[in-house]
């Protein structure tokens, strides 16, 4: 029989080289494989006098199970060396940027919707909402402008097409957003708390002026809410917006059909070199209109007025808009020109909120 030692040595150092799980099959095949050299001697045992096999036996059985520990220890050994292998292949640098992605922009105005809808949420105010085609009595009766009131001419109204003959008012394009006060009132009564962002529409186009606009209403009904309250809450919503530690605001007396009193209010800011800064300086600049929720507003919204108070305005969206994010024409807002777009979009993956950041 062949040299047990022999056998050995020329196995262990084959197991020692396999170079991967293949090979060291095939070492496996040879030493104890059916037809395997180790195979083989244990089948010669049998042709030994039982004085031989005594010895030979328990040697080759060693032997046997020497290989075969190689071998595992071999087969794991290559194992963690392949993981090890792969790990390091497929390692990813997750803090590497990502490949970006054109996916559109967010308009200005959609982003100044999102980030007053934040602060205001974070003052308690709910969105609510109306349609953009209001009838007359929302939009101006019940907003206590009669039908011969001279605002109703001053508001360059778009009127929806009523057959002739047909004796109903004709349907408006609301030229305000104040309408959602009297239908978030009908709907939650009072207290309430809301602001209603959204599309107005006035017979208006210049520099300035679009004739579709966007505006956004707050209202507060609750029963000691007076001028200080609406004054605290501006002040608050400015600075938030404008992101600055001061802001200071003007109000001057003024005259709304649904207010009384009313007020607008005008900003401090200064222009330098082109350049806005808001809180500083001494140009002021009319941001939006306001004052105490006229009686009969409230009266007509189902409110009643002996028991209620608070106060409304309404501000331009796409100005405070081009103020904050210096945007100098107004007409470019609703061209829809793509390198306008990209220009003064936002990402749509950076959503305003109050914790994370308003803009970037
Ligand atoms: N609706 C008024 C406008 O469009 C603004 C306003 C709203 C004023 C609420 C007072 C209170 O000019």
């Amino acid at each position: 029989m062949e040299d047990l030692g022999a056998l050995r040595g020329k196995y262990l150092t084959a197991i020692k080289g396999a170079k991967d799980e293949a090979a060291l099959e095939e070492v496996r095949l040879a030493a104890l494989g059916k037809k395997g050299e180790i195979s083989l001697a244990m089948r010669e045992l049998g042709k030994m006098t039982p004085d031989e096999r005594k010895t030979a036996g328990p040697a080759l059985n060693a032997l046997k199970d020497e290989i075969d520990a190689a071998l595992r220890a071999r087969k794991a050994a290559l194992a963690d060396a392949a993981l090890e292998e792969r790990l390091r292949a497929e390692w990813l640098d997750v803090t590497l940027p990502g490949t970006p992605r054109r996916m559109g922009t967010i308009h200005p105005v959609s982003q100044v919707m999102d980030e007053l809808t934040a602060i205001f949420a974070d003052m308690g105010f709910a969105v609510a909402e109306g349609p953009q085609v209001e009838s007359d009595w929302f939009n101006f009766d019940a907003l206590n402008i009669p039908p011969e009131h001279p605002a109703r001419q001053e508001h360059d109204t778009f009127f929806m097409h009523r057959d002739a003959g047909d004796p109903r008012p004709p349907h408006v394009l609301r030229t305000h957003t104040s309408p959602v006060q009297i239908r978030a009132m009908q709907a939650q009564g009072a207290p309430i708390r809301v602001i209603a962002p959204g599309r107005v529409y006035r017979m208006d186009m210049d520099q300035t002026h679009a004739p579709m606009f966007h505006q956004v209403e707050g209202l507060a009904i609750d029963r000691t809410l007076s001028m200080a309250n609406l004054k605290w809450v501006l002040e608050e919503f400015c600075r938030a917006f404008f992101e600055v530690d001061h802001v200071e605001l003007r109000f001057r007396a003024s005259h709304f059909p649904f207010t009384e009193p009313s007020a607008e209010v005008d900003i401090r800011c200064s222009w330098t070199g082109g350049q806005l800064k808001i809180g500083e300086g001494d140009d002021w600049m009319e941001i939006l209109g306001s004052g105490m929720v006229h009686p009969k507003v409230l009266h007509a919204a189902g409110v009643d007025p002996d028991r209620w108070q608070g106060f409304a305005f309404g501000m331009g969206i796409d100005r405070i808009a081009m103020l904050k994010y210096g945007i100098p024409d107004l007409r470019a807002f609703f061209e829809s020109d793509l390198r306008w777009l990209r220009h003064y979009g936002f990402s749509a993956l950076d959503v305003p909120g109050l914790a994370s950041g308003l803009s970037r």
